[in-house]
């Protein structure tokens, strides 16, 4: 049993959703991104980052053939409570991007972390910078080695995506217009599904342009 010291719960669309507190939570994107994946009834699924699992238990629900992974072990704990109130059972796999994951899928949804801590001390920045509220300003400032870092992190994630696609398969990411003009850039095809609060949007992400894939392969990640 979860403590309310620990933990959070959050009623959305008819779910019931623990949020553990070393967990990223429910937010706007969180949401957005279920619900625009919601009209592609029928499709095989993958949750990328799923966090507390909303996203993937929200399609379960809906009849979509899901599977549900995440770097974090809190995360995973957090997906399999929620599924198992929530009445719904998938895959739930611990993986760092595709490193655990064999199979491909027609979608591929991530909503992508804003906060690009790597380091071994990462947790406990995190936990102070949640605390005093400061995560979001962290993740606004945006200098130039943090965006370098999560450039270089949503190359890798499309990168390897590539080959857990099915034939006319597709990415679908909430993240910032800045991170989808570098894709833009770098030779994706990028629609905007849904924009919100100016800067913020989900985006429906298609495989490169094969022509324009060895040129921008040349380029330096940090351009
Ligand atoms: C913004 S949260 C999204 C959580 C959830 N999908 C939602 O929308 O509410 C990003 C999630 O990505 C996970 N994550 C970060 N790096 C990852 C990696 N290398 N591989 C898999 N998941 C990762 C984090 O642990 C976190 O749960």
């Amino acid at each position: 049993m979860l403590s309310n010291k620990t933990s959070k719960i959050k009623e959305i669309n008819g779910l019931e959703i623990i949020e553990m507190k070393s967990v990223s939570g429910i937010k706007e994107g969180s949401i957005y991104l279920a619900d625009y994946i919601s009209k592609y009834k029928g499709k095989k699924v993958l949750d990328m980052g799923c966090g507390t699992g909303y996203i993937a238990i929200y399609l379960s629900k809906l009849g979509f053939d899901v599977e549900a992974s995440d770097i974090n072990k809190n995360a995973i704990k957090n997906t399999l409570i929620n599924m198992e109130s929530n009445e719904v059972k998938f895959n739930v796999i611990q993986s760092n991007l595709f490193s655990n994951i064999n199979n491909k899928y027609d979608i591929i949804c991530f909503n992508i972390p804003f906060n690009m801590f790597f380091f071994p001390f990462d947790n406990l920045l995190k936990y102070y910078f949640d605390k005093f509220g400061l995560s979001e300003k962290m993740a606004c400032l945006g200098n130039r080695k943090l965006s370098t870092r999560r450039k270089k992190f949503i190359f890798n994630f499309l990168k390897q995506s590539t080959n857990h696609l099915n034939p006319n398969g597709f990415i679908i990411i909430h993240s910032t217009c800045n991170d989808v003009k570098f894709l833009e850039d770098k030779g994706y095809n990028t629609t905007l599904c849904k924009n919100f609060c100016g800067r913020y949007g989900v985006y429906k992400i298609n495989r490169r342009r094969r022509n324009e894939r060895n040129n921008n392969e040349k380029q330096s990640l940090s351009d």
